[in-house]
């Protein structure tokens, strides 16, 4: 049986001090769900202020990205090492990533490598865009992007996937339940070709975007669906509870 996981993406929201208050008004409640993994992740520079304020606690923490080498010359970077030392999962890969940034299918692997060699779990992002929806490559895409990142990668510890459609990213247009289903299906399939049949039936694959409190049952009702990589609706308490909440009813 996987555990289903909700994870809180902030991006680039909080201060601080603002992700002190978020954190403190949703803490108690989260801690008392079980049968519910719950991660948030905010940015950097909160993560320290968030680990305290969350110790003892069964509510997780990851990061939003990190740099692939461990030290060094890298101005403004930061590194697999330096999470290791506050949090237990990092984001790797996101669409925002990869396209404002160019993060190509090869640093998305470099990165995954350097997580786990420091025992980081990577949640690791993908998913097509509009245009490639509209001409049928979903499948194509979505094959590739994992096949890329997960190249020469031997054992995944812990790795998570979210498949997050970046046409559904912060749109308020979530995909269908059976449309997430299908392609998560489908990633798990690729996960059989690449691993082993046993692998694909303990990776844990989240759908993303647009998730909120009011479809976060059907979405979540999905076979093939173990959560949520969710992103605007994770920076109310309100409903990133809910969702959480919903989650451990189905
Ligand atoms: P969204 O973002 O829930 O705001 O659509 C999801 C994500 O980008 O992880």
């Amino acid at each position: 049986m996987r555990v289903p996981m909700i994870a809180g993406n902030w991006k680039m929201n909080t201060t601080v001090s603002e992700a002190t208050e978020l954190v403190n008004e949703m803490r108690q409640e989260l801690d008392d769900i079980d049968n519910v993994d719950k991660l948030i992740c905010p940015p950097f520079v909160s993560l320290a202020a968030v680990r305290e304020l969350i110790k003892g606690s069964s509510i997780k923490l990851g990061a939003q990205n990190m740099y692939f080498e461990e030290k060094g010359a890298y101005t403004g970077e930061i590194s697999p090492l330096m999470l290791a030392e506050l949090c237990e999962f990092v984001i790797i890969g996101h669409s925002e990533r990869r396209h404002y940034f160019n993060e190509t299918g090869q640093i998305v692997n470099k990165k995954i490598q350097a997580a786990l060699r420091v025992r980081l779990k990577p949640i690791l992002c993908v998913g097509e865009r509009l245009e490639e929806k509209e001409a049928g490559r979903t499948e194509e895409i979505v094959t590739e992007q994992i096949g890329s990142s997960l190249a020469g990668i031997d054992a995944l510890n812990g790795l998570i996937i979210a498949y997050e459609p970046v046409w559904a990213i912060g749109t308020g247009k979530a995909a269908t339940s059976e449309q997430a289903n299908e392609t998560i299906g489908l990633i798990r399939r690729n996960v059989a070709k690449l691993y082993s049949e046993d692998i694909a039936q303990e990776v844990r694959i989240l759908y993303g975007g647009s998730v909120t409190a009011a479809n976060a049952t059907e979405l979540m009702s999905q076979p093939e669906i173990d959560g949520a990589l969710v992103g605007g609706a994770s920076l109310k308490a309100s409903q990133f509870l809910s969702i959480v909440k919903q989650t451990a009813e189905i």
